[in-house]
């Protein structure tokens, strides 16, 4: 039976990476059917709309999506389309892996992690910015809720539970921001009773980072809130190479949009230089959540083994000498060999 899913090629860079991802998901036979839809710079100049509601309408009749990244246009009036289509979707975990693979520059070897950041609330949102005192007070509302905390907490340890991981550390400043922070906290203490088969760990953010950088290799599951997530996931990526190969999943109850962590990259688009791992990390991610584990696995090692024997087909940010093209053709061969 086919599975349909909605694709958003992107802007700069996404049209060349999407296509190197659709023509490996291809290669792997998946049976995916795909809904283009616009949203982004390619949505404003056709529509006058970063994200038209006929694109909503088929992601939410769908429930997946695969995206490419998106330009947010500089200036007034326009927000994130990232925020934008996680709040529509109440897509309220963003699971990012930081997995090693070979041949990246990167401090450590064997990292094998993943953030669970919370997506809807707490200090990212900035609910109620405003400035007082004729502008020189910045003022915004850290907004922490028990469901939002219950819900991100729950899908953490699930998912530890569910792919035969081990702990889960629950990364907060309870000591300082005592509210927010330490309602999730609390939760999370709560929670993690209902799981006495995964050990449980909780750590200041600022600790965190400081360990994240000495000793890796301690982590295993992650969860955070909004604010402190984001940053945490970019410098998971960095311990792994960087975004060229980090992937996200916002996940909902009803929807499920899977992205690569890096934006539209405009330096480069229409190069061929841009490297595709990060959308095809992201696919896999994808596949795993539509229940071919197995299919997802053969982009990772694919991924791997180019990485490992082909290096001059690989993208320059890899040290290779070759195109997003030449990447894909590799990776298409090496799929097309293991399944
Ligand atoms: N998920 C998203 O849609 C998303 C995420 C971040 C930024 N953005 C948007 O992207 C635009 C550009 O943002 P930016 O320049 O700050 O960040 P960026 O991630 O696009 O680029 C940062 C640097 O990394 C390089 N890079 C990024 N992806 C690469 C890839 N796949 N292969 C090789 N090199 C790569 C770029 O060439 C650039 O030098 C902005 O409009 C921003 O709003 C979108």
């Amino acid at each position: 039976m086919s599975q349909s899913i909605a694709v958003i090629k992107g802007d700069g860079i996404g049209p060349e990476i999407m296509e190197a991802t659709l023509r490996v998901l291809d290669a792997l036979d998946c049976g995916l059917e795909y809904h283009f839809i616009d949203a982004g710079l390619t949505a404003l100049e056709k529509h006058g709309t970063l994200i038209p509601q006929e694109s909503l309408d088929t992601i939410e009749k769908l429930g997946i999506a695969l995206k490419g990244p998106l330009t947010t246009p500089i200036g007034k009036g326009f927000s994130s389309i990232n925020v934008q289509l996680r709040r529509h979707f109440d897509l309220y975990a963003n699971v990012r892996p930081a997995v090693s693979f070979p041949g990246t520059r990167s401090r450590y070897d064997d990292i094998d992690m993943i953030t669970v950041r919370e997506n809807t609330e707490g200090a990212y949102l900035s609910d109620g910015q405003e400035f007082v005192d004729g502008g020189d007070t910045g003022l915004s509302v850290i907004k922490v809720t028990r469901k939002g905390s219950e819900r991100i907490v729950r899908y953490a340890f699930e998912l530890a539970k569910n792919n035969g991981r081990k702990k889960v550390t629950a990364v907060h400043k309870a000591n300082i921001i005592k509210t927010s922070s330490g309602l999730f906290l609390d939760v999370a203490r709560e929670i993690a009773k209902e799981y006495p088969e995964i050990e449980f760990q909780e750590m200041i953010v600022d600790n965190a980072c400081m360990q994240l950088v000495m000793n890796p290799h301690q982590f295993d599951v992650v969860v955070t809130t909004n604010l402190f997530g984001d940053i945490l996931s970019d410098l998971c990526a960095g311990l792994v190479g960087g975004l060229g190969l980090a992937p996200g999943a916002n996940i909902g109850e009803n929807a499920a949009i899977f992205e690569a962590v890096h934006g539209s990259a405009p330096d480069i688009a229409g190069k061929k230089l841009a490297n595709p791992c990060a959308l095809l990390l992201a696919a896999a991610q994808m596949l795993d959540h539509l229940g071919m584990n197995g299919k997802g696995t053969t982009i990772r090692q694919g991924i791997r083994d180019v990485l490992q024997r082909h290096r001059d087909r690989v993208t320059p940010d890899m040290g290779g000498s070759g195109t997003t093209d030449t990447f894909a053709d590799a990776l298409v061969e090496q799929v097309k060999s293991a399944s």
